[in-house]
């Protein structure tokens, strides 16, 4: 494909308004993170999500050697914390992690899921992820972070008519 051709591609894909997440590996010292807006929920029952993750990206053997990755959320204040997992970190701004279920999660993310890698495929220059859903938080009080025509965003949830915010953060462990 022309040059041309692959950054209307690109451009025409930043349309597509999305969240923000960090995908990360391991856990204390060997926690590994990335950046990702290439995430969704796939199934319900069972519970499964997915990410898109370049080949060439750290992240991408160390999730296929592991069998197992996170996902964090990130709230709306969290610009930084993103940048910093797309490989430009701030001075001075390291991120936190904490524990859910044993993984490395980004502490203070609006929402976090731990998976089991249930299906590695190849898809282009990228793997798709399919990851089963063992345990979640959830923090639904906290604006999200959002990434839209290449620039980050956020979400005022007192602008949304009707919105049910649930004040309370929980943990759920699933089957
Ligand atoms: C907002 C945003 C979303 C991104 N989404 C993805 C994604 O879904 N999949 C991916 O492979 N890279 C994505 N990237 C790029 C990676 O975060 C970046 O290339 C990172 O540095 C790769 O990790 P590494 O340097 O450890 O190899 C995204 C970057 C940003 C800023």
């Amino acid at each position: 494909m022309a040059g041309s051709a692959v950054r209307s591609f690109r451009d025409a894909c930043g349309l597509f308004a999305t969240g923000v997440t960090v995908v990360t590996t391991g856990s204390g010292e060997a926690a590994h993170g990335m950046t990702a807006n290439a995430f969704m929920s796939v199934s319900l029952a069972p519970p499964l999500v997915a990410i898109s993750v370049a080949e060439t990206a750290r992240i991408c053997p160390r999730i296929q050697d592991a069998h197992q990755f996170a996902v964090s959320v990130l709230p709306r204040d969290a610009e930084r914390t993103a940048w910093h997992f797309a490989g430009k970190p701030s001075p001075g701004a390291t991120p936190v992690f904490c524990d859910l279920n044993g993984f490395s999660v980004i502490s203070g993310a609006a929402a976090a899921f731990t998976c089991d890698l249930e299906q590695d495929i190849a898809a282009g220059d990228h793997r798709i992820f399919v990851g089963r859903v063992r345990a979640l938080r959830r923090c639904s009080a906290l604006e999200p972070l959002v990434f839209h025509r290449s620039a980050f965003a956020g979400v005022d949830l007192s602008a949304i008519k009707g919105l049910h915010v649930e004040e309370e953060d929980t943990d759920v462990l699933l089957e």
